[in-house]
């Protein structure tokens, strides 16, 4: 399938693997590069520049297609050196940046500079305007459904999607809540490129988490996610479990008054522990609605090649079949 992003990104299939926490190490970037589409190493995962650039190499080991790296501008407990990290991927090669969070602007002239292509995340029309204006290459548009930071407007992808289609020039990407080749389907009808997976890629057998955490995805369904932090506007959508719920009981007693430090322990240094140690329960962890939707664990090429098979069929037969019906109808009418 050629589109505006395959071409833009030269990869062979319109899918994209989202930066991801403790998820998005080379193994499962370069699974993804590798089935035809465009894996991304989390760049904050590694927790210091040079670590990140033994990360680069490791993935250019294990496949010679195009990968990305993720760069999140987040509020975090200490601000990490941004200026150092793209340093460590400009000097790996990589020619794909994926960003989140706050505006990459500031450090959009070094990343052109580089010969960088930026994809920005966002998760409504007026940011990914913006995005399109301090240079952005593309935009992966993140509706409400999607794991991790959803924003704080609420705006689902059915709406999401054909606003962007309306209003932006450069291509983007539909992001949150894609899973198989109807949510692929689905987005190109409504005017995306192309999409972005998150969870459904935690799922996976080469994505290097702990057994518990690809099983606990296959058993919950669409109603097991929560919202947290919404209070401190910086709203996450996360899997429910045991610290969740003590992290919503923290969050309805202090209301308005929340501060992060309320919740300290509940969202600071989770990641390792559920997707390295296997606790589930350790606190706040995203995960998307899509997870409803997630019933097996595949390889990613596995994954990809059934994604792009079952689109066609649903493009060729399913969908061309209306028209067909309609036309014979006509006729014999
Ligand atoms: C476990 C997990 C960790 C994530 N970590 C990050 C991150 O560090 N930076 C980022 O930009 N997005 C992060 N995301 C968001 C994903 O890149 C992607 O945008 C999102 O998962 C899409 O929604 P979906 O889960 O419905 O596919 C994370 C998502 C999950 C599920």
């Amino acid at each position: 399938m050629k589109t505006a992003i395959t071409e833009m990104f030269g990869i062979e299939h319109p899918i994209i693997q989202g930066g991801m926490h403790y998820v998005g190490f080379a193994e499962l970037a370069a699974a993804v590069s590798n089935a035809g589409g465009l894996g991304i190493i989390t760049g904050l995962t590694q927790r210091t520049p040079d670590l990140l650039a033994r990360e680069i190499a490791r993935c250019h080991d294990m496949t010679d297609k195009p990968f990305g790296v993720n760069l999140t501008f987040l509020p975090a407990f200490s601000a990490p050196p941004y200026p150092e990290y793209i340093a460590a991927i400009r000097e790996g090669g990589i020619k794909i940046v994926e960003t989140a969070g706050r505006s990459p602007e500031q450090y959009m002239p070094a990343l052109k500079a580089a010969g960088i292509k930026a994809i920005h995340k966002c998760t409504s029309v007026r940011h990914s305007l913006k995005a399109e204006q301090i240079g952005c290459d593309a935009v992966s548009v993140d509706g409400f459904e999607c794991g991790g930071h959803p924003g704080e407007d609420d705006m689902p992808n059915m709406i999401l999607l054909p606003r962007a289609a309306e209003e932006l020039k450069i291509p983007f990407v539909a992001s949150g809540g894609m899973a198989d080749a109807r949510s692929l389907v689905a987005a190109l009808a409504l005017g995306a490129a192309g999409m972005n997976m998150g969870t459904r890629f935690i799922a996976t057998r080469e994505a290097p988490v702990h057994e518990n955490v690809k099983q606990a995805l296959v058993a919950a369904t669409e109603l097991d996610t929560r919202l947290v932090m919404r209070a401190l506007r910086n709203t996450e959508r996360v899997l429910r479990n045991a610290g969740v719920d003590r992290l919503i009981e923290i969050e309805r007693e202090k209301g308005r008054s929340l501060r992060i430090e309320d919740i300290h322990d509940e969202v600071a240094g989770v990641y390792p522990k559920v997707m390295i140690d296997g606790d589930l329960d350790a606190g706040a962890w995203s995960c998307g609605m899509v997870v409803g939707l997630i019933k097996d664990i595949p390889t990613v090429k596995e994954l990809i090649d059934r994604i792009m098979a079952d689109a066609e069929h649903i493009i060729r037969s399913r969908l061309t079949g209306f028209l067909d019906d309609g036309k014979a109808t006509r006729r014999a009418a």
